[in-house]
């Protein structure tokens, strides 16, 4: 997820517009920074790695001449943040440059292509074979926006472009596919950007690009064409009424209200990832003789569900780890022939780094999986892979945890391959399952949100909640328990459903909240005799269930519905939805923070 901003002015110089536009977009991403402008028919470019004031303390980011102007802030994918790998990218002969968010996924095969073909490539990024696409279609002497047009027709994954060059010096040229592109009209220009905020303060009307179309900015005008056959689109202004608060979070009360809907686009992405990294991590952990998860917090969670996939998939036992916890638990076992899978979405947690180091100095092989491409953790590891979700703001990991797991079972069917241990019409099966998950998330959050704040205004009061579910599912009842505890202050418990007996159950008396996760697996008969056990003693049970479980509908106090037909190692991903939404809720409800619970932070970097 980046950010990025084109500015076309009636007059004057678009370079400090672009600046404070980027700076808006900050949030978006922010490990490198780049600007490119037409002036005198030529391209000036400054680009680095580093947050934007540190950039711009070096580069002055507003001194660039010329009124035609693209930014771009970028939070890596492919390629770890440098200079090189930072936007704007540009063609062979500097005469076109591109800014780009989104993930190109055949960008190896074109890239191959175009060198064959005499390019010479200079960056580690996806996005570069997008500049070099279009060089190769103007060569046949099409306008730049034809040229465009049929360049991004070759390119798969999502895509937001923006594109000048000094053969049509007056024209921003963008594109979309997926992720989010907006134009703006102003008095005084006219502008694109990945979203409003960007533009706010210097125009309130904007104009939505869909999918699959491309916008052609010159002087005042904007001009829509599809991609696929060129017909045009007329779309009007509207006019947006955010304050500059609300539009950094699109409209959305809290970022993790936004982040929880942005799910859906994450685990699209999750999709994408290169199967060669995959490849590379499922060799370590398939040679392993030990594997061990180390992480903390939702990551941990993350972890816990992973080991239930690697069982049941790979047919390959694993432990997940506390990461506080990995030193004095399992530090004298670990040796050579250990293989560490260390999660953290920060990838800084001091935690996680520490036994990393531990188990590092004893020649174990570490891997990593994180959602920031040059943090410590993807420094140390041997090999690492990018969860792709973009920068999380709200102090609540959510879409991190979902998009670690969709990261995580795509590992597991991956060494479960290797492996022969289930047939290929069982991997295919969970393949396709998994491609699924995207829209099925998507439903949950569509037909679920409504009831699930009525919920939240139901049982806001209550003092305690248990989170109780079975097999894979207890690792969704932990992280149900963490997300409702952290942001809601609502002390709760989190067992395996059959532990409860074993004490916890001594805490029920009539009217106690408690949350069954019960897809209908193989844990089904069991947890059913929990839930009994639980309404035997006067509990309030709250059920997230499976459409058309009417046996258990029939038994439960209150209940939210997932679709049908989901593998049993990939339900924590949909399962978990409606509780982040429902912790999110009763945190509004109970007039508390989301984005910021007290006493936590984002990264914890201290032990
Ligand atoms: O950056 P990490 O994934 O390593 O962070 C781990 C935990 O600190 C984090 O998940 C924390 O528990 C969140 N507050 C959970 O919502």
């Amino acid at each position: 997820m980046c950010g990025i901003f084109g500015c076309i002015l009636k007059n004057g110089v678009a370079a400090p517009i672009v600046h404070a536009a980027l700076k808006r977009l900050e949030y978006r991403g922010y490990d490198s920074v780049g600007e490119a402008a037409i002036y005198k028919n030529k391209l000036f470019i400054k680009k680095d790695q580093g947050k934007i004031d540190d950039v711009h303390a070096v580069h002055n980011l507003a001194n660039i001449p010329g009124r035609i102007a693209l930014g771009h802030t970028r939070w890596a994918t492919h390629g770890a943040p440098s200079q090189v790998n930072a936007h704007p990218h540009m063609d062979c002969h500097k005469q076109i440059a591109v800014v780009h968010n989104g993930i190109i996924e055949n960008f190896a095969e074109i890239q191959r292509e175009l060198e064959e073909l005499g390019h010479v490539f200079r960056s580690k990024t996806d996005t570069e074979v997008i500049p070099h696409l279009i060089e190769e279609e103007l060569k046949d002497g099409l306008p730049l926006s034809e040229a465009v047009r049929e360049a991004v027709k070759r390119l798969e994954g999502s895509y937001a472009v923006a594109i000048i060059s000094v053969r049509e010096p007056n024209k921003i040229v963008c594109a979309r596919k997926e992720s989010p592109l907006v134009a703006g009209v102003g008095e005084h220009g006219i502008y694109c950007a990945s979203d409003i905020p960007a533009f706010l303060p210097l125009t309130n009307k904007a104009v939505i690009i869909e999918d699959g179309e491309i916008v052609v900015l010159a002087d005042d005008r904007y001009e829509i064409r599809r991609i696929s056959d060129g017909n045009p689109v007329l779309r009007e202004p509207e006019v947006i009424d955010w304050t500059p608060e609300m539009a950094e979070k699109q409209g959305y009360p809290h970022f993790m209200l936004k982040e929880i809907h942005e799910q859906p686009l994450c685990l699209r992405n999750t999709l994408r990832l290169q199967e060669q990294y995959l490849d590379l991590m499922a060799t370590f952990l398939e040679r392993a003789t030990e594997v061990y998860f180390v992480a903390a917090g939702t990551s941990y969670h993350a972890c816990l569900a992973a080991s239930y996939m690697f069982s049941k998939v790979a047919l390959l036992a694993t432990h997940p780890v506390i990461a506080s916890e990995f030193i004095e638990q399992h530090g004298k076992a670990v040796n050579i022939d250990s293989t560490i899978l260390a999660v953290s979405q920060s990838g800084e947690t001091a935690d996680t780094l520490a036994a990393v180091e531990w188990a590092r100095q004893r020649a174990a092989t570490i891997l990593g999986l994180t959602n920031v491409v040059g943090s410590t953790l993807t420094r140390v590891a041997r090999a690492y892979v990018c969860q792709q979700s973009g920068p999380e703001i709200g102090v609540a990991a959510t879409k991190t945890f979902t998009s670690q797991l969709s990261v995580l079972s795509q590992l597991a069917l991956n060494v479960a391959k290797r492996r022969g241990k289930i047939s290929h019409t069982q991997i295919e099966d969970l393949e396709e399952k998994l491609q699924q998950i995207p829209d099925i998330v998507a439903t949950i959050l569509e037909t679920q949100e409504a009831k699930i704040r009525q919920l939240a205004e139901k049982y806001k009061d209550k003092q305690c909640f248990f989170f109780l579910g079975r097999g894979i599912s207890s690792a969704t009842a932990l992280e149900s328990r963490l997300k409702l505890l952290e942001i809601a202050y609502v002390p709760s418990i989190a067992y395996p459903a059959g532990e409860s007996k074993h004490g916890p159950i001594s805490l029920i008396e009539p009217g106690f909240p408690v949350v069954f996760i019960c897809p209908k697996d193989e844990t089904r008969k069991t947890i059913m005799g929990n839930i009994m056990e639980m309404k035997a003693r006067g509990a309030s049970i709250i059920a997230i269930l499976e459409e058309g479980d009417e046996e258990t509908k029939k038994i439960v106090d209150d209940y939210i519905e997932i679709p049908t037909g989901f593998p049993e190692v990939l339900s924590p991903i949909p399962y978990v939805i409606p509780l982040q939404l429902f912790a999110y809720y009763m945190s509004v409800e109970r007039n508390c923070d989301p984005d910021m619970p007290r006493n936590l932070a984002k990264s914890v970097t201290v032990k």
